[in-house]
């Protein structure tokens, strides 16, 4: 097959792990023989430092004309970095918030397992942990508080902010026949996540998803509300199977998620539209402290390059592969400064990528 792949490197750790990633999608493309074209854009901080805006429209037109989208990260450290001195729609984030909106990347999957040889890294009590847990959040990414209006006014003397949270039944269906579709496709477990409580929003979500649901007889629909959600979560992961909820919701249950997984640098993410194109990334961040070091986990952006394959370029085979040498290099005791425990060898991000390339 013939793909054209657009990288993001993008800033701090970013042009390290996609370095590695790219790689790693090269061997794939010799072996099983693919021919995969790249090409890299800026978004973010080193965009706004060349072209003084976080995405151009330019930029945007070639990720729109690709096949699939691989991303690092985006960002720097919001107190020390001359970015965050900018007015907010030119500040790094605006970026990934400009491409998810016009690709209409609404279906964010953010997959959190407990791998068992880093069992040990998990914060949660043994006997929780040791259950073990295999989750996927599908998170609204295109909607709600984070494309709703904002302003800041002065209000009969008193500084007023507002941040308006809003949701049309279209934009709540999509998201759910997506996590109705990926729960049938695993344990068919399906729990929707809101705050119907208090939230109109959260209320109309609930009726949406309830609707769906009467499609897909064959998944059990449960709902929880978000508080609830963020308790079970540190309580009882392995109870969840499909987690579908809003934007601002998903951000939060989602970095709950891979923190209990005890491994950040292991947890890939896709952002998905209605057509193939997709946008794929590691769930951490782009960790200015320590780019340039060699010691970044690549893993996450290198199983972010496996659901590339899956989802993007229906190459199951080809992601099978990556996920099995990525399980194999643990196995094997391999390990980056932030996973590494005593009795690993512990390698950089460039060693890593190589590691995972020799057992593909
Ligand atoms: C994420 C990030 C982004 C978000 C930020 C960087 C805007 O936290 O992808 O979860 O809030 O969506
Ligand atoms: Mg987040």
């Amino acid at each position: 097959m013939n793909a054209k792949i657009v990288l993001i490197p993008g800033d701090g750790i970013g042009p390290e792990i996609v370095g590695e990633a790219k790689k790693v999608l090269e061997h794939v493309a010799a072996r099983f023989g693919h021919t995969f074209s790249f090409t890299e854009i800026d978004m973010g901080g080193c965009s706004i430092d060349k072209y003084g805006e976080p995405l151009t429209d330019e930029n945007l037109e070639i990720a729109k004309n690709s096949d699939a989208i691989l991303l690092g990260a985006v960002g720097g450290n919001t107190t020390t970095s001359p970015w965050y001195k900018l007015e907010p729609k030119l500040r790094p984030e605006a970026g990934l918030l400009k491409i998810r909106k016009a690709l209409q990347l609404f279906a964010n999957l953010r997959p959190a397992y407990l791998y068992p040889e880093l069992a040990s890294a998990c914060p949660l009590r043994p006997d929780i942990a040791e259950k073990g847990f295999d989750l996927v959040i599908v998170r609204e990414l295109t909607g709600g508080l984070y494309y709703g209006d904002r302003w800041t006014r002065e209000i009969d003397g008193v500084t007023t902010a507002v941040d308006t949270l809003i949701y049309s039944e279209p934009e709540i269906r999509r998201v759910a026949v997506k996590a109705f579709e990926i729960a049938m496709k695993r344990n068919k477990n399906l729990i929707s996540v809101d705050k119907a409580n208090v939230l109109d929003t959260s209320r109309l979500w609930r009726k949406v998803v309830a609707e769906v649901g009467r499609e897909y007889p064959e998944v059990k629909l449960t709902n929880m509300l978000v508080d609830s959600c963020s308790m079970q979560l540190v309580h009882d992961p392995s109870q969840f199977d499909v987690v579908v909820t809003e934007n601002t919701f998903g951000d939060i249950l989602s970095d709950e998620a891979s923190e209990i997984s005890g491994s950040m640098g292991m947890l890939s993410s896709a952002s998905l539209n209605e057509s193939k194109l997709g946008l794929y990334e590691p769930a951490h961040g782009s960790a200015p402290e320590i780019a340039g070091l060699n010691i970044a986990n690549p893993l996450a952006t290198i199983l972010s390059a496996a659901m590339l394959l899956r989802y993007s370029l229906d190459l199951d085979k080809e992601a099978d592969a990556i996920e099995e040498a990525v399980r194999q290099v643990l196995r094997d005791g391999v390990r980056t400064p932030d996973i590494w425990s005593e009795g690993c060898t512990k390698v950089g991000t460039k060693e890593m990528g190589q590691e995972i390339i020799r057992r593909i």
